[in-house]
């Protein structure tokens, strides 16, 4: 089936496509002359395709509105009435949102299960966090986002609070009852701002849940890189300004924005807009169906493996796209699994010993996921061993004892310890098992043995250890003592 092409109702990216087909000269930087080929092939194929925004784009004084006309679009498909483009990732969007939050020293109620963007966009802002617990399904393992019971206590307990801020989806596609939770938010007075770089795609087809603005969020942060086919670092940031300051939103993006943005991945930021808006639900329908049928060779060819769906996570609450394989059931590694794998050119987003969380998106094809269970199902065999029972993985079991705020601590004059000696003290830095990226240390928490075993046990699973300033464990940073 032939498609209008998308340049025809994305203004960026036909802006981008037009710059290419035509042969300018820019007597400006020598990255922008698209003739780094002359010097070296290789290089060439890298930076001959970059075209930046200012006199690439649009003017350098941007007379075109380029921009401006593709951000409103997205504003209006969010049913929204603001909406930047980054291209510093939903790590950006998250920090420029904390920015316009509220004052240095106020209050947020947040999931612990955030991601460190959003935790270090709060040593920005200077906000301090008030943590509410992951919830844990005890059937699956899986982490359920967070209960109603606990952002009700957490607003009792902090009606000072200047926002609510949740993360929809987790990393593993599950989801808190979001509607219920931003009705009862709003109830209270307070502002829901979300998190929800891992479902760019949500609200595009009736079985995916729906996206966090047409839930009644006030904010939303989205990486366009990840669940649609936006260039690496294409992230959107989206508001209701008659709920969030305009001004401040708008101090917040440029004050942490590079002042070069580079036009591929706003354009393809526009071009992934368009895309959804022509065939988001056909899109979806086709990776749905690659989804269920690749859960259904699996279950049937390796008989007892996990492979959690919408019908079996608790409420439905799932993005059924995610393709998610727990092996604990039959004693498989999922370390080992990959290391094989990796051999046959095959990766995953994300792999510990008990889970693979494989990506199947709108760009793949029957054949791509057939290669992946051609090579899993024998690696699953050849790694069976004895059934384990389901562990939550650290990340999301994290109860931290908080000493400091996470910018008193980021600043405190700090100090290496041994491991040993660190326990007891408080954390100068942020760790986090990657993925997910979600911090199990914050700068200002205490560090104690539980933490450290966890830590030390991931590690030795094979996760990598991120953020750490020492990531075998042997040291800490942490905040020193006064003498
Ligand atoms: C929940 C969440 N928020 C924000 C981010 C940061 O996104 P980006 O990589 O686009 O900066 C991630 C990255 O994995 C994430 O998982």
């Amino acid at each position: 089936m032939s498609h209008e092409p998308l340049r025809n109702d994305a203004g960026l990216l036909d802006a981008y496509l037009t710059n290419l087909e035509t042969r300018p000269t820019p007597m400006t930087v020598p990255g922008h002359k698209r003739l780094a080929g002359l010097l070296d092939d290789g290089l060439g194929i890298v930076v001959d395709r970059d075209i930046q925004l200012y006199g690439g784009l649009d003017t350098v004084k941007l007379t075109n509105d380029t921009l401006g006309h593709a951000e409103r679009r997205m504003a209006e498909y969010y049913g929204a009435d603001w909406c930047r483009f980054s291209v510093g990732g939903s790590t950006h969007a998250n920090q420029a949102l904390c920015l316009a939050l509220g004052q240095p020293g106020d209050t947020i109620i947040v999931n612990r299960s955030l991601h460190r963007s959003m935790l270090i966009g709060f040593v920005l802002a200077g906000l301090n966090p008030v943590w509410l617990p992951t919830e844990i399904d005890d059937a699956s393992g899986l982490p359920m986002g967070v209960s109603l019971e606990s952002v009700t206590a957490a607003i009792n307990a902090h009606p000072d609070a200047v926002a609510v801020a949740l993360v929809e989806p987790g990393y593993l596609g599950t989801t808190s009852e979001v509607k219920a939770i931003i009705d009862l938010v709003h109830a209270h007075g307070l502002r829901v701002v979300v998190d929800q770089a891992w479902g760019a795609h949500f609200g595009l087809h009736p079985d995916l849940p729906a996206h966090a603005m047409a839930l009644g969020a006030d904010a939303l942060v989205t990486s366009v890189h990840k669940l649609l086919v936006g260039y690496t670092q294409a992230s959107i940031l989206v508001a209701n300004t008659d709920v969030l300051d305009v001004d401040r939103l708008e101090r917040g993006f440029e004050a942490t924005s590079t002042t070069s943005p580079a036009g591929s991945i706003l354009a393809s930021i526009d071009g992934s807009r368009a895309l959804v808006e022509q065939r988001g639900e056909e899109l979806m329908e086709h990776t749905l169906g690659l989804v269920r049928r690749a859960r259904q060779r699996l279950g049937e060819d390796v008989p007892g493996i996990g492979l959690p769906d919408e019908h079996s996570v608790p409420g439905g609450r799932f993005d059924p796209t995610r393709f998610i394989i727990q092996l604990p059931q039959i004693g498989a590694d999922g370390v080992q699994i990959e290391k094989q794998l990796m051999n046959d050119g095959i990766s995953f987003e994300l792999v510990d010993r008990d889970t693979l969380l494989a990506m199947v998106t709108i760009a793949d094809t029957q054949e791509s996921v057939d290669t992946l269970l051609d090579a899993l199902i024998p690696a699953l065999h050849a790694g069976r061993g004895e059934p384990r029972r389901l562990p939550a993985a650290l990340s999301w079991r994290v109860s931290p004892t908080t000493a400091t705020s996470p910018r008193e601590a980021f600043f405190a004059p700090h100090e290496r310890v041994s491991a040993d000696q660190a326990v007891g003290r408080v954390s100068a830095e942020l760790i986090a098992p990657y993925p997910p990226g979600v911090p199990v240390l914050a700068p200002g928490e205490v560090i104690t043995k539980v933490l450290l075993d966890g830590l030390r046990e991931a590690a030795a699973d094979g996760v990598r250890i991120a953020y750490a300033a020492d990531p075998t464990l042997a040291t800490f940073e942490v905040v020193a003592k006064e003498r």
